[in-house]
């Protein structure tokens, strides 16, 4: 049994971090200001951990978390391009000052390693697909920027002070608990949600545009291989299935899935929005043995069966 500390391990992606690792035996300590996330997330581990409410810029809070933790998963972030847009500077308190606070909290504490959340969205537009780790990052949004910001924190702790650090890309992230609610809510949740109501979905764009959706597990995979004893440390790596899905092609398997449709409404792109994503993910498999169990179907079925649970349960919305 080890001792790790999750941030935003009240979120979508760091609560499924987090009940993994309770699963396996660990003893995990969370730190979560619940801006975005909600202590319903980790409903099922609430007595197995130690939750300590506040933001990772105070650097008090996090030096408990992180006292005897072998290493830290950096999930905390304000994770919207668009709330990005709106609001540039929050996100880079959140996400750049945060990262710098985590990094420098972890280096005090004598942490092993720090695995931190970055995400696709550093490329931009970049022309080539799939997206490699040597292409240059190009990012479009506040968002993207702070994100790469924190690889480059994470890079400068790796050679400078011996703090493993590793950044693991992830590209569109979806499955179960991740909000449908939120102002900034993914397009996997706001679609299934309107499915089910029987209402019809907002397309920014034509539709045509395209994403590597990774189901969540996969990305908690990735999240434990990268906080063993690999050899990876001060690099980025892309986390998505090397397979992409325009959001029609996505409408068009929930109508399957979910055995009704509804005509979507097309509107404007969205300020910010990249055009096609998809992960090349050599990188990850080559260092990390990293491998998607599961795929984009596999993963959207898991995912509506959850928000049907939920709706029956009277917890939609
Ligand atoms: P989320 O909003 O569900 O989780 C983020 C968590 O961080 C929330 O619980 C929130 O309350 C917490 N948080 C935010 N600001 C904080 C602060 N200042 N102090 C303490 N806690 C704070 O989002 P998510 O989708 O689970 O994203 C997790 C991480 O993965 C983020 O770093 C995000 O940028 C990154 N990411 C997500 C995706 C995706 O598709 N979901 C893709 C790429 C990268
Ligand atoms: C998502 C993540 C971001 C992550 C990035 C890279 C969220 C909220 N954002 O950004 O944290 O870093 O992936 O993997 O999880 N769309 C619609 N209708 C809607 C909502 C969205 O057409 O109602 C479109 C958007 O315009 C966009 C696409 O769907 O073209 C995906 O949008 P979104 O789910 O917000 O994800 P990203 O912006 O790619």
């Amino acid at each position: 049994m080890a001792c790790y500390a999750v941030t935003g391990g009240a979120g979508f992606i760091g609560s499924h971090i987090t009940v993994r690792l309770v699963r396996d035996g660990h003893q995990v300590r969370v730190v979560d200001d619940l801006a975005t996330g909600r202590m319903d997330n980790l409903e099922e581990v609430r007595d197995d951990i130690e939750f300590l409410e506040g933001d990772v810029c105070d650097g008090q809070l996090l030096r408990r978390a992180f006292d005897g933790a072998e290493a830290v998963f950096h999930q905390a972030a304000l994770a919207s391009v668009v709330r990005s847009v709106e609001d540039p500077v929050s996100t880079n308190r959140a996400n750049v000052e945060g990262t710098l606070q985590v990094l420098e909290s972890a280096r005090r504490c004598g942490v092993r390693r720090v695995v931190c959340a970055s995400s696709s969205s550093v490329y931009g537009d970049a022309a080539v697909l799939p997206k490699r780790e040597d292409m240059p990052p190009v990012p479009k949004s506040p968002y993207a920027a702070s994100k790469l910001a924190g690889e480059h924190y994470c890079q400068v702790y790796a050679g400078l002070f011996g703090l493993e650090t590793i950044s693991l890309r992830y590209f569109n992230v979806f499955g179960p608990r991740q909000d449908p609610a939120s102002r900034y809510a993914a397009v996997v949740p706001i679609f299934i949600t309107a499915m089910l109501e029987g209402s019809r979905p907002t397309v920014f764009g034509d539709g045509e545009q395209s994403r590597d959706f990774t189901y969540v597990e996969n990305v908690v995979e990735a999240n434990l291989l990268a906080a063993g004893h690999c050899r990876a440390s001060g690099m980025a790596m892309n986390v998505g299935c090397g397979e992409r899905y325009t959001l029609n092609e996505l409408l068009a398997l929930l109508e399957r899935i979910i055995g009704t449709g509804v005509e979507p409404i097309y509107s404007g792109e969205r300020p910010g929005d990249v055009r096609d994503s998809e992960a090349d993910i050599a990188r990850a498999r080559e260092v990390l043995g990293y491998s998607p169990r599961v795929g984009f179907e596999e993963g959207l079925r898991r995912t509506v069966e959850w928000h049907q649970a939920r709706r029956s349960a009277g917890c939609a919305g």
